[in-house]
């Protein structure tokens, strides 16, 4: 009976995908671990964290799963100086061999176990080219008085400062012993104390089993500061207030996510936020959200970073992409679970207004990518690549899209039951795109052939472009706000324009829909009425600063510098010397510009950037 019910879909699925549809690949070919002969369970880190010698010192023990009498254990590795290798509690030593450097993947280590051996002790420290690692003077502080570390593993950096089996697909628990200078905190992705102690010396425990792209470390003048109940946030003592203030409505999403897809499942939810070069807005280290300053406007409009990253405790750290072709499971899910929270938190019109400048970045990404191209698929082949390279829009957007496509042809409710199903059975696990579509054909579609022709799974993720069925997010303010640029472009003054309370969101929608071309006394009307320049919303400045560039407005140079040397973060700092090196007068001043702000910049913006700039190093 079910083979009969199954064979319609086959057919579906040789019909719709015989060319295009690649040989979903479930190993990880940007790791040297082999998990199928001998896998690592728990990790335990002793460390010392040196910042005169910008180096972290100690010893990785690893207990070690061997799954038929393998002799040999393989673990990534990059730019890590190994200085003895041994076995078991009595620390038997044993032999070992670093593979040759592979470009961005590092050297795979291959250790000699015994069938028996179940615990393997790494001595090591790290090297130069420790890519995770942000080692940073005072002077790259808020408040200029003290070093600060902090960590970024993902997607494929964990084995810059830990060596480990760096692969998605593969779990494990981790405690960690972490000895700092005595005047800072140390914290981690894990059990973290609430108070500084005077020793320097931080333990850590982290009982749900992770992959190493979770490790995460941030050690600096950190102060604590309670948000609700299992919420807080640490950041540098000057920045303390203005976090907790922007944060307020922490608790209040993580309520909101627990109702929508069960419960929060890690005890805390704390973050911290780092100082201004950490390159990405967000990262869900689990049990502590690392997140940039950039989040402080003052007035908690960016929060949704919050709902983002909280998501990310379900889809990605509970549920986690297997390989990093699979990427989308991890963001798409996570950006769909992100509107859901804004509409609980905030209503709906705010996050339908959210959805609308995802769907403007997804149609932008496609635009620049070309419909055609294999990056605009879901399921990615980044054979070859570098997966911090290839990320883009499209496993957020496009994965939201789709997401938000089923649950419109499936009804709200039945799509909640089965999102809350698949994180419960799948808790802990790794997930492929292929096992993903299975489930969601033997779970919700059912064998429903009018229900598989509405959604046309296979074509949202394995085709490239946008399917013609994608759905439309509907925002009457955004519709109000276009109305007003058109007002404006006929005639009416900027300052009479209907744009009283506005919120962030329109703001940036307004931004994003006035002309490509401005005449110099137009940004001077605009700045004139609406302050641009004196924003204190990284997310209108950078919408504003585009259009500064772009019409080469010069009153705004001297903003545009500010902002460029300000901060790290990446989703910012990539377009705007994108559209600087597009013309002559621009390279020069985005080179200028970037002398001065590349040693403040964290290895993820720097290898972006330097390939726009063509910058030798
Ligand atoms: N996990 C990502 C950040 C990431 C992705 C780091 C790939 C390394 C490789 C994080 O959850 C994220 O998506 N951050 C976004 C924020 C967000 C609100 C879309 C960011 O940093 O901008
Ligand atoms: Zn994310």
């Amino acid at each position: 009976m079910k083979k009969l019910i199954l064979l319609p879909w086959t057919l579906l699925w040789i019909s719709c995908s015989s060319s295009i549809q690649p040989d979903p690949i479930d190993h990880d070919e940007h790791s040297f671990a082999r998990p199928e002969e001998v896998v690592v369970t728990h990790l335990d880190l002793d460390i010392e964290v040196n910042f005169t010698k910008k180096e972290l010192t100690g010893k990785a023990s690893l207990s070690i799963k061997n799954k038929k009498n393998f002799r040999q254990l393989h673990l990534d590795t990059r730019g890590l100086a190994i200085h003895k290798v041994t076995i078991g509690k009595e620390e038997k030593s044993t032999a070992f061999q670093l593979g040759n450097p592979v470009r961005y993947l590092g050297q795979e280590l291959i250790i000699d176990i015994e069938p028996s051996t179940d615990l393997v002790n790494v001595y090591y420290s790290t090297g130069a080219e420790a890519d995770a690692l942000q080692w940073l003077e005072p002077a790259q502080t808020a408040d200029k008085k003290h070093p600060f570390l902090f960590t970024q593993s993902q997607a494929i950096l964990a084995r810059t400062w830990v060596p480990c089996q760096d692969s998605p697909g593969i779990r494990m628990t981790y405690s960690a012993r972490v000895k700092c200078p005595t005047e800072l905190w140390a914290v981690m992705s894990a059990e973290n104390d609430t108070v500084k102690n005077d020793e320097g010396i931080y333990t850590f425990k982290m009982t749900n089993p992770i992959p190493a792209y979770l490790l995460a470390l941030a050690v600096g003048d950190l102060k604590f500061q309670s948000l609700g109940q299992r919420s807080g946030v640490y950041t540098e003592p000057s920045v303390l207030g203005r976090a907790a203030y922007e944060l307020a409505d922490t608790e209040k999403m993580i309520e909101a996510a627990e109702k929508l897809y069960g419960p929060y499942r890690w005890g805390r939810y704390d973050l911290i936020v780092l100082p201004p070069s950490f390159p990405f807005g967000g990262m869900e280290n689990p049990r502590l959200t690392f997140a940039t300053p950039t989040i402080l406007a003052g007035d908690r409009s960016l929060v949704s970073l919050v709902a983002h990253e909280l998501a990310h405790s379900w889809s990605g750290n509970l549920v986690t992409n297997a390989t990093w072709n699979d990427f989308w499971l991890n963001e798409g899910f996570t950006c769909y679970f992100e509107r859901r929270i804004d509409e609980a938190v905030f209503g709906k019109e705010f996050a339908e207004m959210e959805a609308k400048l995802g769907e403007h970045d997804l149609l932008e990404q496609i635009k620049e990518f070309g419909p055609d191209s294999a990056d605009t698929r879901l399921w990615l082949n980044l054979h070859g690549r570098n997966p911090d390279d290839a990320g883009s829009d499209i496993a957020y957007d496009k994965g939201y899209s789709f997401l938000r496509l089923i649950e419109e042809k499936v009804g709200r409710d039945r799509f909640d039951q089965f999102l809350k199903k698949y994180f419960n059975t799948f808790a802990f696990q790794s997930m492929t795109t292929k096992k993903f579509i299975a489930y969601l054909r033997e779970e919700l579609i059912q064998g429903d052939l009018e229900l598989e022709k509405k959604i046309r799974i296979d074509e949202w993720a394995y085709q490239t472009g946008l399917p013609d069925n994608c759905p439309k997010p509907q925002s009457d303010a955004f519709t109000n706000v276009e109305e007003q640029v058109r007002s404006w472009m006929t005639g009416k003054p900027a300052k009479e324009l209907m744009s009283t309370n506005w919120s962030t969101p329109e703001w940036r929608h307004f931004l994003r829909s006035l002309p490509a071309t401005m005449k110099k006394t137009q940004m001077d009307e605009l700045d004139a009425a609406f302050k641009f320049s004196k924003s204190g919303n990284s997310e209108i400045i950078f919408e504003w600063l585009n259009h500064v560039i772009v019409n080469k407005y010069e009153a705004g140079y001297p903003q545009l510098e500010t902002f460029l040397t300000s901060m790290g973060r990446r989703k910012f700092l990539k377009p705007l010397y994108q559209k600087l090196a597009e013309t002559q007068d621009g390279l020069q001043m985005a080179k200028k510009i970037y002398a001065k702000a590349r040693p403040m910049y964290h290895a993820v913006s720097t290898s972006t950037i330097d390939e726009i700039l063509k910058w030798k190093a």
